[in-house]
């Protein structure tokens, strides 16, 4: 388990779902890992649990700054920022376009637009001058919602069509020297937050219906769990992807062969 040994990795959102099985994969595969995410109690637990080969700041991925000054932590900790990975992501529950009142509509643009597209924004921003040094790369983790519909609403839609194509024009710009690649996980079971602008229009699903909803609607009829995509995430991070960029590896039972049935 050596694939990301003495690599610096900074990830935002790793506290908790995908983030923090991409955390504990990294670690278990040699890395120090620098996470930025909101949940101070979680932050504090994966502290108590990984020592010195994590550091925790809690922040807000829409302000600039908590990335800047993540960054620097993972500097001044591993001495050098080899990797990137922009995760941390809000939901908008499926919540219907002409259901929902033009106030609520643009409240949840601005909250979810903020999180899920300007913290990436930011994120690499932050990262891209420590990154050339290494000749690093940047991961986004994307979604299905981002190739088709019915993977959220207009909201979460949108937001993942715009990351790929930040993503996209990223690899351009930065190569050669950083490589920018994501992870486009179909419907898992974590606790990906509907936003409170949307609430008032969303029905709440429990686990068992929300893990039967996924398993039926993937050809490989799998209820995913965060830990089903860390592989993709390991090997776009190493050395081993030298020659990817610009890709995405979706990780989602086969959402690309479903027919219609
Ligand atoms: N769960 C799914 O079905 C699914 C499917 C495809 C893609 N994704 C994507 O995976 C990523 C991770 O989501 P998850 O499902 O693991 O959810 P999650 O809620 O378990 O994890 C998201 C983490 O991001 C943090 N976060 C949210 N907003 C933040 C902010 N403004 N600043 C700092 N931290 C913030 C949360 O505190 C949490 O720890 C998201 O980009 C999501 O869109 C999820």
């Amino acid at each position: 388990m050596t694939q990301l040994k003495g690599k610096s990795v900074y990830l935002t959102g790793g506290a908790s779902g995908i983030g923090r099985a991409v955390t504990e994969a990294f670690i278990a595969e040699g890395a120090g890992v620098t996470v930025l995410d909101r949940s101070v109690e979680r932050l504090e637990e994966l502290k108590n649990q990984y020592g010195d080969a994590i550091q925790c700041i809690a922040g807000d991925v829409t302000n600039y700054g908590d990335h800047v000054g993540a960054v620097r932590t993972a500097v001044e900790a591993y001495g050098k920022l080899d990797v990137l990975v922009a995760n941390a992501g809000v939901f908008d529950g499926f919540a219907k376009f002409d259901q929902v009142s033009p106030e609520a509509l643009s409240d949840a643009y601005e909250m979810l637009f903020s999180i899920n597209v300007k913290g990436y924004f930011l994120a690499a921003k932050a990262a891209v001058e420590e990154l050339k040094k290494t000749k690093g790369n940047i991961i986004f983790t994307v979604s299905g919602a981002g190739f088709y519909p019915d993977g959220g609403g207009v909201w979460y839609t949108a937001s993942k069509h715009a990351q790929i194509g930040l993503l996209r024009q990223l690899a351009f710009e930065l190569a050669p020297d950083i490589r920018v690649n994501a992870v486009a996980p179909g419907g898992t079971l974590t606790a990906l937050h509907v936003i409170p602008p949307l609430a008032p229009f969303v029905k709440t699903v429990d686990n068992e219906t929300k893990a039967r909803s996924i398993k039926t609607r993937n050809p490989l009829r799998i209820a995913m769990e965060s830990e089903d995509h860390v592989g993709a995430y390991v090997l776009l991070a190493s050395d081993c992807a030298r020659a990817i960029t610009g890709e995405i590896i979706s990780s989602d039972g086969g959402l690309a062969v479903r027919g219609l049935s």
